[in-house]
């Protein structure tokens, strides 16, 4: 179950959108994506509840540095860990990070916990049953769920991806981005067929420098592949600034900067547009 005090500002929608960041391939940018996103859906003023189910934290630890002083009193019980944990019906309640931004932190423990959830009778729909178990909860408080989850097609992955609206799959240049690609899109696919669902998913590129080689054959492929160039949002452009706890839009205000906020406020605004219809 979900505790949640009442906010004071009201939420926008009516309805509220699920969003994950996948692929199955580390360090791409998953977790730099949805930090960014999620803070750009907060300043125009949308509720954003953000989940972290990867074991390593690295979202929290984001949030943790950029907001040392609320995460005193982050307990187990309010992590992840009681979310998937559905045997200790335990009250799951997010931190307040900022006036529109919520937190259920990642947990170290999550990664013991999937030896137990292997034997689990309907252990890839956890998330669907909280989900909809906290539903009028969930609708008054958040306008989006985003999810970030770790590269793996594991349980817990499953769980995120059956409960998505969308699937933000996020690319970077390398030998076997086209791979990983083709990769998600066939694990969804799978899991359309065995779940008997349609999740609905999106590519984008990260760390894009238009000069480099890898870079410049990233996006062609993305581009021109047929199969991947029909779910190709973007890009997101490689910039030291997405390395650190402030987000790009709080990074110092450099040309360079402001450019890129052009560039991804284009990207975010129609990832929103699907998310919204979705
Ligand atoms: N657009 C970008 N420009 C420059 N650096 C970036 C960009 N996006 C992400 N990074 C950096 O790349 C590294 C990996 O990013 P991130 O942690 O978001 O990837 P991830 O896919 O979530 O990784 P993991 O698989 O470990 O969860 C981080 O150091 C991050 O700061
Ligand atoms: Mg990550």
């Amino acid at each position: 179950m979900l505790k949640n005090e009442k906010s004071n500002t009201k939420k926008l929608t009516d309805t509220f959108k699920v969003l994950t960041s996948n692929i199955n391939k580390g360090g791409t940018g998953k977790t730099a994506f949805l930090y960014n996103f999620a803070y750009y859906l907060s300043e125009k003023g949308f509720k954003v509840l953000v989940i972290d189910t990867d074991d390593s934290k690295n979202l929290t630890n984001l949030y943790e540095d950029k907001f040392e002083d609320n995460f005193e009193e982050i307990k187990t019980e309010n992590t992840v860990m009681a979310l998937f944990n559905s045997d200790l019906e335990k009250v799951v309640e997010p931190l307040k990070l900022t006036e529109n931004i919520d937190l259920i932190a990642g947990d170290k423990k999550l990664e013991n916990f999937k030896k137990i959830l292997v034997s689990k009778i309907n252990r890839e729909k956890i998330l669907v049953s909280w989900l909809s178990d906290n539903y009028d909860e969930l609708l008054e408080n958040y306008d989006y769920i985003l999810i970030d989850s770790e590269n793996s097609q594991d349980d817990i992955v499953v769980n995120t991806l059956l409960a998505s609206d969308l699937v933000i799959g996020v690319a970077e240049s390398s030998d076997n981005s086209v791979y990983a690609i083709n990769d998600l899109q066939q694990f969804i696919s799978q899991l359309d067929k065995a779940f008997n669902v349609d999740i609905q998913y999106k590519i984008i590129g990260n760390k894009i420098d238009t000069r480099e080689k890898s870079s410049k054959d990233l996006i062609s492929a993305l581009e021109e592949v047929e199969g991947i160039k029909e779910n190709y949002l973007g890009y997101i452009p490689k910039k030291t600034a997405f390395q650190s706890s402030n987000t790009i839009y709080e990074a110092p205000r450099k040309s360079n900067n402001l450019d890129t906020i052009i560039h991804i406020n284009k990207l975010f605004k129609s990832i929103k547009e699907i998310l919204d219809k979705a």
